[in-house]
């Protein structure tokens, strides 16, 4: 399935990202750059990144709202 549109990032990409030791959503955006674009794939991509690794921080601290996937 095709997560992000702008920058062709399926759940395939972001699960083998998860794999390779991606534990928070920046670090996703920096490795693919999903939801870098429009930005409409935000919430999927989190939701995404939740499912293949559930410690993962999916905010940022600077946006005020650091949290794991299942704190
Ligand atoms: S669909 Fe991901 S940034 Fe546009």
């Amino acid at each position: 399935m095709i997560v992000c549109i702008c920058h062709r990032v399926s759940d395939r990409d972001i699960a083998r990202a998860a794999r390779e030791g991606c534990t928070s959503f920046e670090a996703l955006q920096d490795s693919l750059r999903v939801a870098t674009g429009c930005g409409r794939c935000h919430d999927c991509a989190r939701e995404t990144l939740a499912a293949h690794c559930p410690s993962a921080v999916l905010w940022s601290p600077a946006a005020g709202a650091a949290t794991a996937a299942h704190a």
